[in-house]
């Protein structure tokens, strides 16, 4: 069966000021619309315009990334646009998804602090080379490549 752009569930100007009605005019209308069209034409080429678009992802997945990429991306945007309402809030989320995502959590919890940069020998080293630009001039004389160094 082919694939169908959906209608959007509220007007182009409902996400104001988070999302201004012509990015979701230009997302929904072109973008999402281009991931119709163009997995149509490759769902029929691949012989499976009779197939749901879930089953063109899953039979698509590592042996046709083209038609997988743009029937994903569909499937994608059909999510997307649920998920997002006029004036935001609430919680949607289904209690097993809730439920996995606080394992997840749980076992890969966020970073505490942002990480360390280990200095080497060598990057100390070169750091402590690294030639000082004058203050007189912050541009390079010649232009072009930077002398080699030895
Ligand atoms: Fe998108």
């Amino acid at each position: 069966m082919a694939f169908e752009l959906p209608e959007l569930p509220y007007a182009y100007d409902a996400l104001n000021p988070f999302m201004s009605a012509e990015t979701l005019e230009f997302h929904h209308d072109k973008h999402h619309n281009a991931y119709v069209t163009v997995g149509n034409g490759l769902a029929a080429d691949a012989g499976m315009s009779d197939k749901s678009l879930e089953e063109v992802v899953l039979a698509s997945f590592g042996n046709n990334a083209p038609l997988f990429n743009n029937a994903s991306q569909h499937l994608n945007h059909m999510h997307f646009w649920k998920w997002m309402k006029p004036n935001g809030g609430g919680k949607s989320m289904s209690g097993a998804l809730e439920a996995k995502i606080n394992e997840i959590k749980t076992k890969y919890p966020e970073p505490s602090d942002k990480p360390k940069r280990v200095q080497t020998p060598r990057t100390r080293q070169q750091s402590s080379q690294r030639p000082r630009q004058s203050k007189s001039s912050g541009k390079r004389k010649s232009g072009g490549r930077p002398p080699r160094r030895r």
